[in-house]
């Protein structure tokens, strides 16, 4: 990958992952403009209203606007009444309901599909604000419709104070190092930690490519939970060899020496830990977005192969794979997968974001179970070939 790319302002992706991602913001003009139209303020208002999506109703009220309220979803019409004249709708993974923005990730082919989190977006009128704070995750900020100026400031952390008393994790101050006015199309990326605070100059819709990581506790739930599947993991321990009474009040530093180490015996086995570890990076952020599907057998499949279908992952769904040298393993939805050798390498590509056809190619038993098995369950979708 060593071409310039217009999503990144002609540097190639090379430069940007070397200097810029996790490191320093970049602004680029004008390095998504079809994005614009893809969806106008009413279609937001429209989904923040389904009880099935998450939002938040962020207001400042209009005597002092240093006092804010926030309301979650499931957001109803009376929410939208009585309205302050400065306030933020923020709906998340609007990804998962407009396929046209799914396919924006596309523009992000250097950072893997397994390091996304979803697209949100937020609609303001002129004035409107989430306030200033920082984001412990990476985020392409897209101008999708109006104008907003994005002031960027310090870096934070952990250790870094909010102000007391409000349901946002407000700044009270940033040192303003870059202003600049964000037009539709133009991209700004910024980094972890990296304070920002954006402003609508009129009335505006700015897209969030948010990124995510585990953290460490969530990487030692998702070992316990992966251990305690296998069996054998499960038998009680042999006792050590007690050759000796101890005092019955102690447990002796070789008993709990023992014990540790057929802990870390276990923790070392990559086998083990990388089920877990792929179960939880697997894991949907909202799961209640993926679809409930009629039950598809593969008699119905045969009968679709010569219809002209496509199929391609359900983009509420994750499915990842890890290749040690010839074997590859499948994971989706926080768990592991069993595919079938014959249908492993074009599964993988659909991992990799591509439609494959649904055609005689496919016409074997095991890949026709194994089809039938991710559709029912969501992870992959059948598509007219001429919507792919
Ligand atoms: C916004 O679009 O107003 C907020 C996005 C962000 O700050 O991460
Ligand atoms: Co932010």
């Amino acid at each position: 990958m060593s071409q310039t790319l217009d999503v990144l302002g002609n540097i190639t992706a090379e430069q940007f992952l070397a200097e810029y991602w996790q490191k320093k913001p970049l602004l680029v003009r004008n390095a998504i403009p079809e994005i614009t139209g893809l969806l106008e303020p009413k279609d937001v208002m429209e989904l923040a209203l389904d009880e099935n999506i998450t939002a938040r109703l962020i207001k400042q009220k209009d005597k002092d606007p240093n006092q804010w309220t926030v309301k979650s979803s499931p957001l109803i019409k009376g929410d939208f009444q009585k309205m302050p004249k400065l306030w933020t709708l923020l709906v998340q993974a609007v990804d998962h309901y407009s396929f046209d923005m799914a396919e924006m990730w596309k523009k992000f082919p250097f950072i893997p599909q397994w390091r996304r989190d979803d697209i949100m977006v937020s609609y303001a009128p002129k004035g409107g604000s989430v306030g200033k704070h920082f984001d412990f995750y990476d985020v392409f900020l897209v101008q999708g419709h109006g104008h907003r100026r994005w002031q960027l400031g310090q870096m934070c952390d952990e250790s870094t104070e909010f102000v007391a008393g409000q349901p946002l994790k407000l700044l009270p101050e940033i040192e303003v190092s870059f202003d600049e006015v964000l037009a539709p199309g133009d991209l700004l990326y910024v980094p972890p930690g990296l304070a920002h605070y954006g402003v609508a100059e009129d009335e505006c819709l700015t897209y969030s490519f948010g990124f995510r990581m585990p953290n460490v506790a969530d990487m030692m739930d998702s070992v316990g939970d992966t251990f305690s599947k296998y069996d054998i993991l499960s038998n009680p321990l042999q006792d050590i060899k007690r050759d000796q009474a101890t005092a019955i009040g102690e447990i002796t530093s070789l008993e709990l020496e023992y014990m540790r180490e057929k802990l870390l015996t276990q923790l070392q086995s990559p086998h083990h830990l990388n089920d877990a570890l792929m179960c939880l990076i697997s894991q949907p952020t909202y799961p209640e977005n993926i679809p409930e599907n009629d039950a598809i057998g593969t008699g119905d499949l045969e009968e679709a192969l010569e219809a002209g279908y496509s199929i391609k992952l359900e983009p509420a769904s994750r499915l990842l794979y890890s290749s040690v040298g010839d074997e590859t393993r499948f994971w989706a939805n926080g768990e592991s997968l069993n595919i079938s050798t014959a249908f492993s390498a074009n599964l993988k590509l659909i991992a990799d974001g591509q439609a494959i056809p649904l055609n005689e190619s496919l016409y074997d038993q095991d890949i026709l179970d194994d089809l039938a098995e991710l559709l029912n369950s969501s992870i992959v979708m059948l598509l007219p070939a001429d919507e792919v």
